[in-house]
């Protein structure tokens, strides 16, 4: 296999694309859709999502140190592109996408109700990196769609219609290949 050898950038994908909202009290709810995303500890739940400073939505996490990270499914991926190119200066993204907003149970800032996940953060650190500001928060509360819990209280998260976000483009995911461990798991005869 050859190779070209590329100057540093970034390239791992795929990612998930969620639509992250924030609001200052007082003011309409905002969303912007993240890509630079991902969990960063388990125990304290913790998570991370890195914001351009000059996007509407940066001063508004900065100053109320809250957000609320929801989850994209193919049904969303409209919106989700959409809150991703046009600017809360202008728009009511909620408005316009026409998506609900959902009271959080810790926070001040809503949720979206069209989203299975919606996960309550509260801002921990904020590391200026250099284009990107990263914020990373404690995850406070997570919402789940009960309509994806079967009788014994198990989440089906994979049959919500997930998206991912590779290389410029909005993806559904495919097969199952395998489970956490497989691959070394001893088959039943
Ligand atoms: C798929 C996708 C991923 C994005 N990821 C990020 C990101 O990780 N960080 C960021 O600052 N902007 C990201 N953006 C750009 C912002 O979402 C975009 O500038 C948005 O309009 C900002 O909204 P606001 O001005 O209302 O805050 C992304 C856009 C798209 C479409």
């Amino acid at each position: 296999m050859s190779k070209q050898i590329w100057k540093a950038g970034n390239m791992v994908y795929p990612l998930p694309a969620v639509m992250v909202s924030c609001q200052r009290p007082g003011e309409k709810a905002n969303i912007i859709t993240i890509a630079w995303t991902g969990t960063v500890c388990t125990n304290p739940a913790m998570l991370y999502i890195s914001v351009r400073p000059e996007r509407y939505s940066y001063d508004i996490i900065r100053e109320t140190g809250e957000f609320v990270v929801n989850l994209t499914t193919e049904k969303l991926a409209k919106a989700t592109d959409y809150c991703g190119v046009r600017s809360g200066r202008d728009v009511d993204k909620f408005k316009e996408m026409h998506l609900t907003e959902e009271p959080s149970v810790q926070i001040h800032v809503p949720g979206i109700a069209e989203c299975p996940v919606n996960i309550e953060c509260r801002v921990k650190n904020i590391l200026e990196l250099g284009s990107h500001h990263m914020f990373v928060a404690e995850v406070l509360q997570v919402h789940v769609d009960e309509s994806y819990l079967d009788e014994k209280g198990k989440f089906h998260l994979n049959d919500t219609g997930l998206m991912a976000y590779s290389h410029g483009e909005y993806k559904t995911l495919g097969e199952t290949l395998g489970t956490f461990g497989y691959s070394v798991r001893k088959k039943r005869r």
